[in-house]
């Protein structure tokens, strides 16, 4: 599976069933990449917004496992708003896309893979230091 290069969302398989609907992520298959992490968001109250930083190497999927949220994700110059209401497909976010979370449902719950264990150090949380490296002027 190539590495997407931009944010893009993946399929999952969906196994339906009258006893209720199946679906499972393998890694390589349906993330392109080995699953080293995963945590999970959830209790989140109204009106609060996750995220807000990029990742300088690590890759991330994120489910909406239950409910709805907004992931936004921005290249620097480009922003795009991708709505996640469904547990059968997720959104690919690459290393260096600053992202956010917002608009959670009540109950929602957020999945996220992620290719590298937690490392402080791997965070960008500063907007003007992120343009800089976007821009190769870091
Ligand atoms: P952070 O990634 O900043 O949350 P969000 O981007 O959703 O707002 O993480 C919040 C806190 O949790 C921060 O102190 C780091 C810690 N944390 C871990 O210890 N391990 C993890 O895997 C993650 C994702 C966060």
């Amino acid at each position: 599976m190539i590495t997407p290069e931009q944010p893009i969302l993946i399929n999952l398989p969906k196994i339906e069933d009258a006893r209720g609907n199946l679906s499972f992520i393998e890694e390589f298959a349906h993330v392109p990449f080995k699953i080293e992490r995963t945590f999970w968001i959830y209790d989140v109250p109204g009106g609060a917004v996750r995220g807000g930083h990029a990742y300088r190497t690590t890759h991330e999927f994120i489910v909406a496992l239950s409910g709805s949220f907004d992931v936004v994700v921005s290249d620097g110059s480009k922003t795009q708003k991708f709505l996640l209401n469904r547990s059968y497909y997720g959104l690919f976010v690459p290393k260096l896309f600053w992202r956010h979370m917002e608009n959670f449902s009540t109950n929602s719950f957020a999945l996220v893979l992620t290719d590298q264990p937690y490392r402080e150090s791997d965070y960008i949380r500063d907007w003007s230091i992120y343009s800089k490296i976007r821009s190769g002027n870091a």
